[in-house]
């Protein structure tokens, strides 16, 4: 058994849900970790020996980022497209051919290396966990690669070949549902390549009749859905999230009260994506509905070439608080613990005693930081499963400010 201890954490965020606070934060703190997972949270006059410490000097300690929506394996540059967008071009689901014909092209060998830069790019900001979703191959065989590719890297990968209709199927789009349903979906699920199934349910995707088919296809085979509801209209996306039970609905940024209430019901997590109302021009949720309602609201990146080309969960946050309302504290939480529901996983999201070990040390004395200092790197080492993953070494950390 190896064990670590972090000590002299001017503030450990835990997320601990017995907690007073929402963010279980603690004071002057100690974590001990053994073989990968907490396994002592207290005072760090009462720590406990052990093979290696980490001072944390005074600066605050948050649970690993659980970013629970990404589109990472894909080749070619939009950025033509943002740029003409912040001129004032709509943004619509037709830009995501244009990935798709470079991601065709592409090798597997250089989809994996774009995938292993941004995935390394995340870590560097605090990410530790990821979802990871196909969608821009559109054949059974690319989308079945693209899948391996990430299940390489994640354990939390998603078949999305319902993304957009490929061109080669235009006039008969139902022929691709048919497609997905015959053998996309029974080989993913064979293969155990794919642990989620989502669909771009949304004008110039797929509609409702064709998302309702794919989700029970999915669901026969053991694939949980997650959708993509909402983004921009409402056409009725979020009520079928709610009717068949999606673990999350994610986008959300056009949702009625009476979605809400049945959301709360359900317990579909609803997933925000503050990058994608930023680089489309779209207007930001006002989450204080959301959380009215009493759901459960997580924070994504949704990295991905066309809507929103950022990883930084630290970023997002800043939006989230900025512009859709949310506090520090529940944006937060919504990045980690929100996260960790959103894939239904309790080993993540949270630095309590039998969690994963995956943790940010910042480089400040407060994760208010993350917010009240936006653009600016705050995360100084990122530790997955107790092992030191990213550093981000600065001149000017807080233990050495006067
Ligand atoms: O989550 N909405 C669908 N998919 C992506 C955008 C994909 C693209 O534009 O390439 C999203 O925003
Ligand atoms: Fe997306």
């Amino acid at each position: 058994m190896t064990s670590l201890l972090v000590t002299d954490i001017a503030e450990l965020v835990t997320n601990d849900p017995h907690a007073q606070d929402l963010l279980g934060v603690r004071q002057n703190a100690a974590l001990l970790v053994e073989d990968g997972t907490v396994a002592w949270v207290g005072d760090t006059g009462q720590a406990p020996a052990a093979d290696e410490v980490v001072p944390a000097s005074g600066r605050a300690v948050i649970p690993g980022f659980v970013d629970s929506h990404n589109h990472l394996i894909f080749a070619g540059d939009r950025s033509e497209e943002f740029a003409a967008r912040m001129a004032g071009q709509a943004y619509s689901a037709g830009g995501i051919a244009t990935t798709v014909s470079a991601t065709r092209e592409a090798s597997a060998q250089q989809l994996e290396d774009n995938l292993v830069r941004l995935l390394r790019q995340a870590e560097h900001s605090g990410t530790t966990t990821f979802e990871i979703k196909s969608g821009y191959g559109l054949t059974v065989e690319s989308e079945l690669e693209a899948l391996r590719i990430a299940r390489r890297h994640t354990e939390e990968t998603t078949l999305m070949a319902a993304h957009v209709v490929p061109a080669e199927y235009k006039e008969a789009p139902d022929n691709y549902v048919d497609l997905i349903i015959d053998q996309m979906i029974p080989r993913a699920a064979q293969e155990g390549l794919a642990k989620w199934l989502d669909v771009f349910c949304e004008e110039g995707a797929f509609d409702i009749a064709q998302t309702r088919r794919i989700v029970d296809a999915g669901l026969a085979h053991g694939l949980k859905p997650r959708l993509h509801a909402n983004q921009l209209s409402d056409m009725g996306a979020m009520a079928l999230a709610a009717e068949v039970g999606a673990v999350s609905a994610d986008h959300a940024t056009f949702v009625s009260d009476e979605d809400l209430a049945r959301i709360a019901e359900v317990g579909t997590v609803l997933t925000l994506l503050p990058s994608i109302e930023f680089s489309t021009r779209q207007p930001y949720p006002d989450v204080r509905r959301y959380h009215e309602a009493g759901v459960t609201v997580a924070i994504a990146s949704d990295c991905n070439p066309g809507s929103g080309f950022s990883n930084s969960i630290p970023f997002c946050m800043a939006i989230a608080v900025r512009d859709m309302h949310f506090t520090v504290e529940q944006a937060l939480w919504s990045a980690t613990a929100g996260g960790a529901r959103a894939l239904q996983r309790t080993d993540v999201g949270a630095l309590t005693v039998g969690s994963r070990a995956d943790f940010s040390i910042l480089d400040a004395p407060s994760y208010r930081h993350l917010v009240y200092r936006p653009g600016v790197q705050q995360i100084a080492e990122v530790y997955r499963a107790g092992t030191l993953i990213s550093s981000n070494p600065s001149p000017f950390t807080c233990k050495e400010l006067p």
